[in-house]
């Protein structure tokens, strides 16, 4: 539980006056799981991988419903959750706009070259030559992705006049009608100028994004991860930013970010994993370090959501977002 969750919480707490409730700023492992035991349920947010020996001693402290704050799931594996009797619940729209906003805002910081131009105005060089910049209205837009979050990525997209191509197993019937889905992936990364996935880390999309992926883009490509880093080879990320391929990357997630995220550095040198060392120090490349969700609208519900859902299932009442774990 962060400090700026804590508001929600006892706003929550004071309408359900009859729920004690205990908090930890520490993340879920082996060891801090100690901290559930006499509770009923836990509530969990956390980039971390959730292991099975931690689900083992909730499972023997009699805990077996989890409600997670966010809507990622890849930290579970649903046969540890299976094999111990748990019921799951997530928070799957806590704030699409949140995610869908901050895509937009990295799209057009790289487009309109905000980090040249920064980097320009610390030197006291306020001219425009040569940081000339590209618009969003024309360009085609290649969306990997249109459950909640990439469906308003696509509606913000057409509205700044975009061509948008989309490809999901599931299309939305409403973005159907308005014929922006195409038959494959591949057919997204040959038509995009800027392109962004907005897909869960399922395990078959580990790597999706890697070296034969990339030779099918377009040059110069825009390229945009704020679903998951793993759905990324980095690696062939950053030779395909070091051969000019990618034309730019806004990054809000990667692979490695449990290294480096919601931790504080004394300095950017003591940095020291390797991937995100390759990607920072460019103009064309702009992390972000998993904010895209983090705005007061998404915590709130991240809050009453998860624990209403919580409450639901101790309750024996049908939870508003049931997660199956059987597949
Ligand atoms: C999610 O909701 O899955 C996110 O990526 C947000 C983060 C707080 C885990």
């Amino acid at each position: 539980m962060r400090e700026d969750e804590k508001g929600y919480l006892k706003e929550w707490s004071n309408i359900h006056s009859d729920v004690e409730i205990d908090y930890t700023d520490q993340i879920f492992n082996d060891e801090t799981v100690e901290l559930a035991k006499g509770y009923n349920g836990v509530v969990l947010l956390q980039t971390q991988p959730y292991s099975r020996t931690s689900l083992q001693k909730l499972q023997d402290f009699g805990i077996t419903k989890i409600s997670v704050r966010n809507v990622g799931l890849d930290g579970f594996d649903f046969k540890d959750l299976r094999d111990l009797g748990f019921s799951l619940t997530n928070v799957p729209v806590y704030s699409p706009n949140a995610i869908a906003e901050h895509t937009t805002s990295l799209m057009l910081r790289l487009l309109r070259r905000v980090p040249e131009f920064d980097k320009k105005f610390d030197n006291a060089d306020f001219r425009w030559f040569p940081t000339i910049g590209e618009e969003i209205n024309g360009k085609t837009v290649g969306i990997i992705g249109t459950g909640h979050i990439g469906s308003v990525v696509a509606r913000i997209m057409m509205a700044m006049g975009a061509k948008v191509v989309a490809y999901d197993i599931k299309p939305n019937p409403f973005l159907e009608n308005l014929g922006i889905y195409v038959n494959s992936v591949d057919e997204v990364l040959k038509q995009a100028d800027i392109l962004t996935l907005h897909t869960p880390l399922a395990k078959k999309d580990v790597h999706m994004i890697d070296t034969a992926a990339i030779a099918k883009m377009k040059d110069g490509v825009i390229f945009i991860n704020a679903a998951r880093g793993g759905l990324v080879d980095t690696d062939a990320l950053i030779a395909g930013l070091d051969s000019g391929k990618i034309g730019g990357a806004g990054l809000d997630v990667l692979e490695s970010e449990n290294d480096v995220f919601q931790k504080k550095f004394t300095s950017i040198d003591d940095v020291k994993d390797p991937q995100f060392k390759a990607l920072i120090n460019r103009d064309n490349v702009i992390i972000t370090p998993h904010t895209a969700f983090y705005t007061t609208t998404a915590v709130h519900n991240m809050i009453f959501d998860s624990l209403t859902d919580n409450l639901n299932m101790l309750e024996g009442k049908t939870p508003k977002y049931p997660v199956d774990i059987t597949v």
